[in-house]
C-alpha cells in the first residue's frame, strides 16, 4: 500500500521515516506529482493538518496523511501553536521566532510548553483519522544545541537535562511529540490489514 506524506519539510521526512521503517511504502509529493503549495488555512493544529490530507487526497486520489505541530507555551496562553512557524513573520525565520519566544517570557517565571503533533490520515475512500502526541517540557533561558530543527534549541522535554537539539535523532525520537502521534498512527495502520504493505 501506497501512502503518501504530505508534507515538503526534509526534517520531518526523515524523521518520520526513520520511525516508519519499511513497513510502508511512504511516497513523498514530488514523487506524486504535487508541486504546489498546501493549504494551511485552519485555525487550529488538527484543523491545518486535516486541510493539508483533504487537500492531497482529493486532487491526488490517494491515501494521505499529513502533519501539524506547533508549540504551545503554557504562559503565553499557548502560543505561538498553530503560528509557531511565521511567529516573528514572513518568511519564516527560525532564529527570530526564538528570539521572538524569549523575549515574550523575559522576566517570567513560568517556562512550561508543550509541543503537539495532530496527525490527519485519509484512507483511499476518504475515511478520516486523526492521530495526537504531546510531549511537556520547559523553555530554556537560552538556545542551547546545533541538532534538529526550529524550536528545538530552546525546548528541554520533562525528564531530561538535554534540549532536543542537544539530542541525536535517536534520542529526540523517543520522546517526541511526533513520535507520540506517529506510535497512535502506527497502530492503526498495523491493525487494518488493507493498508499495509
Ligand atoms: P509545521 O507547520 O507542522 O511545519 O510546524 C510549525 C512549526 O512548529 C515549525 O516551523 C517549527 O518552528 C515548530 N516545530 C514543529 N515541530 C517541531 C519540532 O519537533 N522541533 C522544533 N520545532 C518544531
Amino acid at each position: 500500500m501506497k501512502l503518501c506524506f504530505a508534507s515538503r519539510n526534509p526534517h520531518k521526512h526523515r524523521e518520520i521515516a526513520h520511525i516508519l521503517g519499511d513497513a510502508f511504502q511512504l511516497l513523498t509529493l514530488d514523487e506524486i506529482g504535487c508541486r504546489e503549495e498546501l493549504p494551511e488555512t485552519a485555525s487550529t493544529i488538527a484543523g491545518n493538518a486535516i486541510c493539508k490530507a483533504r487537500y492531497v487526497w482529493q486532487r491526488y486520489g490517494m491515501a494521505c496523511f499529513a502533519e501539524d505541530s506547533g508549540l504551545e507555551v503554557d504562559a503565553l496562553n499557548g502560543a505561538p501553536g498553530v503560528h509557531s512557524a511565521h511567529y516573528a513573520g514572513i518568511p519564516p525565520d527560525t532564529k527570530a521566532n526564538i528570539e521572538r519566544l524569549l523575549k515574550e517570557l523575559q522576566g517570567i517565571s513560568n517556562r512550561k510548553a508543550q509541543f503537539r503533533t495532530v496527525i490527519a490520515l485519509i484512507l483511499p475512500h476518504g475515511e478520516l483519522h486523526t492521530f495526537t502526541g504531546t510531549v511537556s517540557g520547559w523553555i530554556t533561558p537560552v538556545p542551547r544545541g546545533e541538532q534538529g530543527f526550529g524550536y528545538d534549541p530552546i525546548f528541554q522535554p520533562e525528564g531530561h537535562h538535554l534540549t532536543f537539539a542537544q539530542m541525536s535523532l535517536q534520542e529526540k525520537n523517543q520522546v517526541s511529540h511526533r513520535r507520540r502521534a506517529l506510535d497512535a498512527f502506527l497502530n492503526f495502520l498495523h491493525n487494518h490489514p488493507c493498508i499495509r504493505r
